[in-house]
């Protein structure tokens, strides 16, 4: 269920009073049932130990907002002109009221918390299950998810004081949940590969992609242009694989070259080969193989609480901090779109948005449909998390096909899996408006009722997403799923950043405003035939412009330098 703010503010006013106390309580989240999957099993046991998020109300997100676009729109005098950590901070941090006021409820309740993010908005405390059902009138019970081991531990509601409430975004965990991420598709790759045509419609390797969209092959050069790529969920991307793929399907590079790792929230970097992961697989071999020279930073997020959505913020907020900062991140996870109530939701779109201000561009994927098994399937049209962000560029997926393929119309289409459509919790921001307007007209009310005329529509861009050949623990696997267009989307914006860094220009940051400008998108190839998911046979369509299954469409790596302003 969606908590929405006039729901939300429906509660305010229904006031509890927890028992032995005079403090008037508010419900300050709340859903009906978990989300779709999770089971209760009953209490959590008192003693549990729980990370809980306090998250405060910004001062001035507006403000940041305004400067996001300030320094992304290619059409603004201060365009690359990104901000610092401490110039993000200064609209992010909560005000000095909101401060007080929690601290001193915390300190009345002799509870210690700790800032966890730079600006100091998010606080963390440690506390039991019992000590958190009384001070928040809430009931922490254990969900099982057929998907996932061990249990995890939720409420369905929670309240605050009254006077507490105004001042506080969000506690998490508590009503959020994240239910398995998206994951590719895999089967074993045919063993015969000899005298090769893998005609790029078959199977795709690092040679298809590079000249699908003439990425430059000659190595990059800028040792700070961090490409980040995203392990949640214990996949570990391994080096051995790594050195095989390269030796197989990029012979022209250091069959040695490595990725750096950075571990958060207890991840790890295990490169035991047994424990390699499809996806992490994935996404290393196709960004240090797409991207070459471009230094690629595996940031492997754990399980704490098993908390994916936890796990998402902890992850920007530590990026947010870091002064080696990724000037692109590639995320080819996410949940579905109602799993997070809106303020979580909106705490970690808030979160992209101070990275993009601060010039990293994040990429993500726009989620599976139609797949059985640990995806999104297709009960409604369900838009997906956290790529529904008006903050982020999500990336659908496409399909190279030999129907008209020409040697100089390779022929591409949207993936029948790419999901697409419009958010129910962010609204379409103005860089879009007009293609969302122009796509749900032609419509002429087709599907009316089944998604949000006025939501933030997805993807953005779309890449070639099926039938990637990987190597997994010594075996070469094909895998197809929006999560394989991402590393390639994001390889291409790393090689442009590396080529803006050299000639003394700032990297691209967040990347909407520029790729809906009509700059950007004349560096598209738009993509006009393909159908998302949807239900049975309904589902968008793809088409001329923006649509909801390719958004503009695939890259061209000469138009986008060329758009971008870089000489021949
Ligand atoms: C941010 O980074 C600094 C320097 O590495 C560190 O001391 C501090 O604890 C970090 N803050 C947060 C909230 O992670
Ligand atoms: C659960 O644990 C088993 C045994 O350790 C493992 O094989 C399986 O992959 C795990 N499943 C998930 C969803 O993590
Ligand atoms: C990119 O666009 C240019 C100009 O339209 C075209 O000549 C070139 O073939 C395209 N590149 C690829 C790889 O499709
Ligand atoms: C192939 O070309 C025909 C004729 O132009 C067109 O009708 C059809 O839609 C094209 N197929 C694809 C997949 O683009
Ligand atoms: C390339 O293929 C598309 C899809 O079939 C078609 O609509 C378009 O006219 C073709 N363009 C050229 C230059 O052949
Ligand atoms: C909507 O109507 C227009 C004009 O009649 C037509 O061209 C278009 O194909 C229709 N769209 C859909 C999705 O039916």
């Amino acid at each position: 269920m969606i908590l929405s703010f006039s729901l939300l503010a429906a509660f305010i006013g229904c006031a509890a009073a927890s028992p032995g106390d005079s403090v008037a309580m508010v419900v300050h989240e709340q859903r009906a049932r978990p989300a779709r999957g999770f089971v209760n099993i009953g209490p959590a046991p008192d003693g549990e130990q729980l990370h809980l998020r306090i998250a405060l109300h910004s001062n001035d997100f507006a403000g940041l907002e305004d400067e996001l676009y300030a320094v992304s729109d290619p059409s603004s005098p201060r365009y690359g002109q990104h901000l610092t950590q401490k110039q993000v901070a200064r609209y992010i941090k909560p005000s000095d009221d909101s401060l007080a006021a929690v601290t001193s409820w915390l300190r009345q309740h002799e509870i210690s918390a700790v800032p966890i993010s730079p600006a100091g908005d998010i606080l963390q405390i440690q506390i039991t299950v019992s000590q958190a059902n009384s001070l928040f009138n809430a009931q922490f019970s254990s969900f099982s998810h057929p998907d996932i081991n061990g249990t995890t531990t939720r409420t369905l509601q929670y309240s605050l004081p009254a006077n507490l409430s105004p001042h506080i975004s969000y506690i998490h965990p508590a009503t959020s949940f994240s239910t398995p991420f998206a994951m590719p598709k895999s089967r074993p790759a045919p063993t015969k590969r000899d005298g090769i045509d893998p005609s790029c419609a078959d199977l795709t390797t690092i040679s298809c992609v590079l000249a699908e969209y003439g990425i430059p092959t000659t190595p990059a050069t800028q040792s700070s242009n961090v490409l980040g790529v995203s392990g949640f969920i214990n996949q570990f991307a391994n080096f051995l694989d790594l050195r095989d793929f390269l030796t197989q399907f990029r012979p022209d590079i250091s069959p040695t070259t490595k990725f750096d790792v950075q571990l958060l929230d207890g991840g790890a970097n295990t490169q035991v080969r047994q424990f390699a992961g499809t996806e992490a697989s994935l996404d290393i071999q196709y960004t240090v193989g797409l991207a070459a020279g471009v230094p690629v930073r595996f940031i492997s997020v754990g399980l704490l609480n098993n908390d994916d959505a936890g796990g998402f913020l902890d992850q920007i907020n530590a990026l947010i901090n870091s002064t080696s900062r990724p000037t692109v991140l590639s995320t080819s996870y996410g949940f579905g779109e109602d799993d997070l109530t809106l303020p979580v939701a909106e705490g970690l779109c808030k979160a992209n948005a101070q990275l993009g201000a601060m010039g990293t561009s994040v990429l993500l994927a726009s989620g599976d449909g139609g797949v059985a098994g640990r995806s999104f399937d297709c009960t409604t049209f369900k838009p997906t998390a956290p790529s529904n962000c008006p903050w982020v560029t999500s990336v659908g997926g496409s399909q190279i096909i030999l129907e008209n393929f020409t040697k100089d119309n390779m022929s591409e289409i949207g993936a029948s899996f790419s999901s697409g459509g419009f958010s129910n919790h962010f609204k379409t921001p103005r860089y879009q408006r007009r293609d969302v307007e122009q796509y749900i007209a032609n419509l002429n009310g087709t599907y009316d009722g089944l998604y949000n005329p006025s939501g933030r529509g997805f993807p953005d861009v779309s890449a070639q997403s099926v039938n990637f050949e990987i190597i997994v623990n010594d075996q070469a696997y094909l895998v197809s799923g929006t999560s394989a267009a991402v590393p390639v989307f994001a390889s291409v914006i790393s090689f442009l950043n590396d080529e803006l860094i050299t000639a003394g220009r700032r990297p691209l940051g967040f990347l909407n405003p520029f790729l809906y400008s009509p700059i950007g998108r004349a560096a598209l190839n738009d993509i006009t035939v393909g159908r998302n998911p949807g239900c049975g046979t309904s589902g968008f369509s793809a088409g001329t412009g923006w649509d909801p299954v390719t958004g503009l469409g695939s890259p061209n790596y000469t138009r986008l330098r060329k758009a971008v302003g870089l000489r021949p």
